[in-house]
């Protein structure tokens, strides 16, 4: 089983928090977090419906709530910081589609979503864990494919970028071998998605001259 074997994908660290921050927690947390199977469930159920996997500042997560209007919306991130600017961002903006997992996504994934749940999962620049004897840290790896496979409906899309290109080869690799998946080229995408805004993070990682690679699956069989 994934969660059991696995190593965590990130280290939580405490953070800064910001008083915006900080005040948004403290007073949207109830509105927009969800921890219950029940909840969740009830969130996707019969909507079209999106996961955004370690959203950062959640600025792609907004971006689609805002812009998917019918789908629900739910960004998974372990980042305090990261979730308060969510928050806060969602409300000033009165969205009423998003909804926030404040956990690690694998255990989420493996024991509380049921199976078919997304029409599109995105995996924005995962950290990237570059010493070799933290690759398995990753979340690109098989069995975490396998477990996005089976949360994507038929035909769903699984949107993965990354800005270090060890982890992109390797992530190419892994799909060598595997038939589920068919690659879609960015032209495929919808204009909400071929036109999503660079973030925060990919800014630096331009200025930081890091090559920005995506690898964008439709879930065939
Ligand atoms: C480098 S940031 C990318 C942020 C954002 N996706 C973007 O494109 O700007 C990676 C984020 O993934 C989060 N993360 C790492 N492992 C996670 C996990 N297992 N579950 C949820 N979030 C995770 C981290 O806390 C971090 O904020």
């Amino acid at each position: 089983m994934l969660t059991r074997d696995r190593l965590k994908s990130f280290v939580l660290r405490k953070g800064r928090i910001t008083a915006n921050q900080k005040q948004a927690i403290e007073t949207l947390w109830d509105q927009y977090v969800l921890s219950t199977k029940e909840d969740i469930n009830k969130f996707l159920l019969n909507r079209s419906s999106v996961l955004d996997i370690g959203f950062g500042a959640g600025e792609t997560t907004t971006y689609l709530a805002k812009n998917m209007p019918e789908s629900s919306v739910l960004g998974a991130e372990v980042y305090l910081a990261g979730i308060g600017s969510t928050l806060s961002k969602s409300n000033e903006e009165g969205l009423n589609n998003i909804k926030i997992l404040n956990s690690d996504i694998v255990p989420f994934l493996e024991e509380t979503i049921s199976d078919d749940s997304f029409d599109l999962v995105l995996m924005f620049y995962p950290d990237p864990w570059p010493k070799r004897k933290h690759h398995k840290r990753r979340l690109f790896q098989p069995d975490f494919l396998n477990l996005i496979h089976s949360k994507l409906k038929k035909n769903g899309i699984f949107y993965f970028k990354t800005d270090w290109s060890h982890y992109y080869q390797e992530s190419s690799k892994i799909l060598l071998d595997d038939k589920n998946w068919l690659i879609q080229d960015e032209s495929e995408l919808t204009p909400v998605l071929k036109e999503i805004p660079i973030t925060s993070f990919e800014r630096k990682a331009l200025k930081a001259q890091r090559d920005l690679k995506k690898i964008i699956l439709k879930k065939i069989s």
